[in-house]
């Protein structure tokens, strides 16, 4: 369209409905296609080499980079084109001086118009269907996931595995389904490892699944993607993907820590659960400030008129009940209190004993 008119300024067409390109020669389309391959090489440029995602460190995130490079490549040659077709009219075809003659009278161009249909649609159509496989391949767990759940409540992540294992660390094996059973206790979350590529909300009350077979060893961060409240910045903790012999000896010599006398299971609890991030615990060697210092629960306890285990357990399972002076509520998450039964008393005898004798 944007040729119309400017090439042809003896008015050979007929005013009205144009019914060819009126194009005689080839010169503006090499002009343009020269802009466009300029164009987009410098838009190439900018999207390889940019910073934008992670490298993919799982197959599912590896097939929707697929998707990503796809959709990029097919957007940079539609910019190219548009952009070189603007930029060429705007300086070809700009008013002269004392030029004040209107341009002519074009109605439409049935051809141009079935091709800027077409073409688009066909592009949609094929992103859509690759999209659709895509989509249904990365939720495909195999027949022996590790299963995983996902609790998420402010501001911290859980993670429980088939044993009854709880972390606050994701540990997943190398080239294996993982597949998580994703669900929040309170308000919305969303779960997102970028380097997995995979974004999944957390709605209190549903559980939603998502398939990970991570693909390269490393630690990756685990980030809230759900504005959830003011501790939602620091809702943060980090996957870890091991290889699967090394994820399995972990994982047995958990649980064998976990069916061990309470007070080593509790030290267990403690260390896997990043209670140390938040507190100081002399005898873990724990100096987090976030919260109170455990060392000093014997008095919190004698003050608020409980024995120290009781104490103990109802700050984890209810952190909100009583809270020590100088420190804000609503900041202990209280997804400790759902670590399974055995944990949650090994914990409390752990650290009943760490503390006793304490100030
Ligand atoms: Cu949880 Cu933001």
């Amino acid at each position: 369209m944007w040729f119309a008119g400017a090439t042809d300024p003896a008015g050979v067409c007929s005013p009205g409905r144009v019914t060819s390109l009126p194009v005689r020669n080839n010169k503006p389309f090499v002009h343009v296609a020269m802009i466009a391959i300029a164009l987009g090489a410098l838009a190439g440029i900018v999207a390889y080499f940019g910073d934008w995602l992670p490298a993919p460190a799982s197959r599912e995130a590896g097939r929707i980079w697929f998707i990503f490079w796809i959709s990029t490549i097919v957007s940079i040659v539609i910019f190219a084109i548009v952009i070189a077709a603007i930029l060429y009219s705007v300086v070809k075809f700009r008013k002269q001086p004392d030029d004040d003659t209107d341009g002519p009278p074009i109605h439409g161009h049935t051809r141009l118009e079935i091709i800027w249909t077409v073409i688009p649609t066909i592009i949609v159509l094929l992103l859509s269907v690759a999209s659709a496989i895509v989509l249904h391949k990365d939720s495909n767990a195999g027949t022996n996931p590790l299963k995983v759940e996902v609790i998420a409540q402010q501001y911290a992540w859980a993670f429980k595995y088939p044993s009854g294992l709880q972390t606050g660390v994701l540990r997943v094996p190398l080239k294996r389904h993982v597949e998580l059973h994703i669900t929040a206790l309170d308000v919305l979350h969303s779960f997102w490892v970028p380097d997995f590529a995979q974004k999944q909300d957390a709605v209190p009350g549903q559980t939603f699944r998502l398939v990970i077979t991570p693909t390269r060893l490393g630690t990756y961060p685990v980030i809230c993607t759900e504005l959830c409240g003011l501790g939602h910045s620091v809702m943060r903790t980090a996957a870890v993907v091991m290889p699967a012999a090394e994820f399995d000896t972990w994982l047995a010599d958990q649980d064998a820590k976990l069916a061990g006398p309470p007070g080593e299971a509790g030290k267990t609890v403690f260390a896997n659960n990043g209670c140390a991030a938040c507190h100081t615990l002399k005898a873990a060697g724990a100096k987090g400030a976030v919260g109170p210092s455990l060392d000093k629960l014997p008095a919190a306890a004698a003050a608020a008129g409980l024995p120290l285990a009781d104490y103990i357990r109802e700050s984890i399972v209810e952190p909100n009940k009583v809270i020590a002076k100088g420190y804000p509520a609503n900041v202990m998450p209280a997804t400790f209190g759902q670590l399974p039964k055995a944990q949650l008393d090994g914990l409390v005898v752990y650290l009943a004993a760490s503390v006793k004798g304490g100030s």
